[in-house]
């Protein structure tokens, strides 16, 4: 480890001696802790962010020519009959895929869930109608749905960051891993960098310990590859990664069509997408560049271009990303080649809590004052030799809950949840009761054991099942029905 005299060498190449003003203050522990965050960083490349995305920061070029991308679409009312056959076949490949024991699902859980406020990991927030099951046992629950459907197991790697992770993984096992066997589940810790002030200066989150965060989800893929999951990927024989988000508990978190759709097109990377309910809604924008795919986020792209129509009254860039992917390893591991990643780092200016180094007190700034830096893995789409785009239906695979209230919280997820369970039951024939509005009268929800899709909801639903206004209902993994 460092000692003192490192550590202030190198600090004062670099033009951060500030970060040990309170060293003499500090216990053993603290002074240890100290000196192995500041090893921990690689100095060299912190200069040059530090020049380039705080004091010079560029502002961001979005590309003049941009086009819209292919998309697969999705099969509803409308799909034509190719696109029926290529789902059917893609569903087969998929299929093979699984039963081969070649996917692995990954989930990125290492956000800092500030917008939610929730304490703890944002896993473990309970997001269900009925039985009020947290969003990890919703996803453990459908990848073991489809592990006892392929017959093979689907290990699970979980993204946690450096202040979630021991609270993560406890929680896993309070649950004994919800039937997983625990090998087959895999806490991968995300990188962290610092939050770096306007002037370019690190800054102290306490006296002992600088502030840091998360390295964004585009941060999964380096942590795949540092802490090894890869390496245990292969030695598994996965091939295919199947990519989502903690926040959405109507993902659909292994979809064969998806994978074997990956799979057909020799995709290195593929996204689903659905399409945008405004022009401007809030969600990163498929676009094309140059003939790679690539997202741009709604706050970079032109609002002209945001609301362009094509000659039918379409919106010409109606893609949006939802942050549902498929990854080949091999991609994978070429991206992350050598330890370092090659996506681009982009900049946000927050508020980041710190300690004033004249004073050693602690400031809660009242406007941003700082810089923080993070990869965004829709980036690697660009770097991708060959993507395909999978549209989705909203109602059925995307209600995320970010937000404590309003757009995006878990009241907006409990009512899409209900609904989309509500048609699944209806469309097997099983009456749901309904108000006079049309909205569904009672609380619904159908355990991913018994059913993780509509399609397997048909084949099983006793269409006698009766539902009274008002009920909980909930169809547990036998099909039993439980709630009140
Ligand atoms: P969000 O962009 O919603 O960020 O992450 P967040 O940190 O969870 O929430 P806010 O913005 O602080 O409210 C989208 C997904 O990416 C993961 C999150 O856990 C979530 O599943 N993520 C984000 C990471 O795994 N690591 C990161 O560094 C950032």
């Amino acid at each position: 480890m460092f000692d003192i005299a490192t550590a202030k060498e190198v600090l004062k190449r670099h033009g951060q001696e500030h970060v040990l003003k309170f060293y003499d203050e500090l216990d053993d522990e603290h002074r240890k802790l100290l000196l192995r965050q500041i090893e921990g960083l690689d100095f060299d490349m912190l200069d040059g962010f530090i020049e380039q995305y705080v004091l010079n920061p560029k502002p961001l070029e979005i590309p003049t020519k941009l086009d819209p991308p292919e998309v697969v679409p999705a099969v509803c009312g409308r799909a034509d009959e190719a696109t029926i056959a290529l789902h059917a076949e893609a569903k087969t490949r998929g299929e093979e895929l699984l039963a081969a024991g070649k996917v692995a699902a990954f989930t990125v859980a290492g956000g800092q869930g500030t917008r939610l406020g929730y304490e703890g990991p944002k896993g473990c927030f309970d997001v269900t109608p009925v039985v009020k099951k947290s969003l990890f046992r919703v996803f453990a629950e459908q990848i073991r749905a489809a592990a006892i459907r392929c017959g093979e197991t689907i290990p699970w790697y979980i993204l946690t960051s450096p202040v979630n992770d021991i609270p993560t993984q406890a929680y896993f096992r309070q649950n004994d891993f919800w039937g997983f066997d625990p090998k087959d589940v895999i806490f991968v810790q995300q990188g962290t960098l610092p939050a770096i002030g306007f002037d370019g200066k690190l800054l102290l989150a306490r006296k002992y310990r600088l502030a840091v965060s998360p390295d964004g989800h585009g941060g999964s893929l380096t942590a795949l590859r540092r802490s090894g999951a890869l390496d245990d990927m292969k030695s598994r024989g996965i091939e295919v990664i199947s990519y989502f988000q903690v926040d959405n508990p109507i993902v659909r978190a292994i979809d064969p069509v998806f994978i074997g759709l990956h799979s057909l097109q020799s995709a290195e990377m593929s996204a689903k997408c659905v399409a945008k309910c405004d022009p401007l809604e809030k969600v990163g924008n498929f676009c094309v560049v140059d003939g790679k795919v690539c997202v741009i986020e709604y706050s970079d792209l032109p609002d002209e271009l945001a609301m362009a129509c094509n000659d039918d009254g379409r919106l010409k860039f109606s893609a949006g990303s939802i942050a549902i992917h498929v990854f080949s390893r091999d991609f994978v591991e070429r991206l992350t080649d050598g330890g370092l990643c090659q996506l681009p780092i982009h900049r946000a200016e927050k508020k980041v809590p710190h300690i004033d180094i004249t004073t050693g007190e602690q400031v809660l700034p009242p406007a941003p004052n700082a810089v923080k830096l993070e990869m965004f893995v829709f980036d690697a789409m660009q770097l991708a030799k060959n993507t395909v785009i999978l549209e989705t239906l909203r109602e059925e695979e995307f209600s995320p809950v970010k937000n404590a209230e309003g757009t995006d919280s878990l009241v907006t997820s409990l009512h899409d949840q209900i609904r989309r369970a509500a048609g699944w039951l209806e469309r097997a024939g099983v009456p749901v009761p309904r108000d006079a509005n049309g909205q569904v009268a009672a609380a619904l929800e159908i355990s991913p054991l018994f059913a993780d899709s509509e399609e397997s909801l048909t084949e099983k639903a006793d269409p006698s099942i009766s539902i009274t206004p008002g009920q909980n209902f909930y169809l547990g993994s036998k099909g039993q029905i439980g709630g009140a």
